[in-house]
């Protein structure tokens, strides 16, 4: 017979997915960052887009080339991706959070270049705003997916975090396992949904993570309709 697509319930849907660290200015030569890679989040911004979504896809500095067919916002600090997810919120229908940002930034930022001292120095740090948090605040129809990164009680933390942000499901994964985690192609994840349920995928390629990820997102906003 003939290939007939398999309409998905994303088609036409507007998906925003944040993607890779943060970069936190100290002075005009230095600046605190983490480990992301930024892969995670641009398979799922690519999958989602091949499933017919509009795809906006927020990310932080990375290396990586932007997926075809999405609308790129590229941003430094956590700060700059508060602003630019708040822009896009209320016309959104998924957000998927999978950006490592910065929980804290320095309190001061020098116009100069720090010269060094003799003595030793510290550093005096703010807190960012949780932008996963206030979207949980401000939801109305959005379906909130966010990730937790840990390295001990995974299952204690991401619970606690999905009922805290009041997010529809959270991806968690153990930082520590080999296999799973920042720089690498593949991950180990377990999704927790509001409903008390969970997927826990073995090891596997990011690509199929974020197939995994949207075919759970999928059912997520069929349920929504019905
Ligand atoms: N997140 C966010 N804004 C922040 C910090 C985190 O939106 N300022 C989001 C991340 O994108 C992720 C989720 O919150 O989807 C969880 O991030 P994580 O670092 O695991 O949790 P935190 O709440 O920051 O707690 P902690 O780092 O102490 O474990
Ligand atoms: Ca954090």
């Amino acid at each position: 017979g003939f290939f007939k697509p398999q309409s998905s319930p994303l088609q036409n849907k507007t998906v925003l997915v944040t993607a890779g660290p943060t970069q936190e200015r100290l002075d005009p030569v230095r600046y605190f960052t983490n480990r992301s890679s930024g892969k995670m989040g641009y398979a799922i911004a690519e999958e989602a887009a091949k499933r017919g979504a509009n795809v906006i896809l927020v990310s932080g500095p990375t290396n990586l080339q932007p997926p075809a067919n999405v609308h790129f916002v590229q941003v430094k600090s956590a700060n700059d991706m508060y602003e630019s997810v708040m822009e896009h919120y209320r016309n959104v229908d998924v957000v998927v959070k999978s950006a490592a940002v910065a929980d804290y930034r320095p309190k001061l930022v020098a116009d100069q270049k720090i010269k060094k001292q003799p003595s030793d120095w510290s550093i005096e740090m703010e807190r960012t705003t949780d932008i996963l948090h206030t979207l949980g605040t401000e939801k109305t129809h959005q379906l909130l997916i966010g990730f937790a990164a840990e390295s001990e009680q995974v299952e204690y933390y991401a619970q606690d975090k999905l009922r805290r942000k009041n997010l529809d499901m959270i991806v968690a994964n153990s930082i520590l396992q080999s296999g799973a985690g920042f720089e690498g192609d593949t991950n180990i994840v377990t999704m927790f949904k509001k409903d008390g349920t969970s997927v826990s995928l073995p090891l596997m390629s990011k690509q199929e993570v974020a197939s995994n990820l949207l075919n759970e997102i999928e059912l997520l906003l069929k349920e929504n309709v019905e």
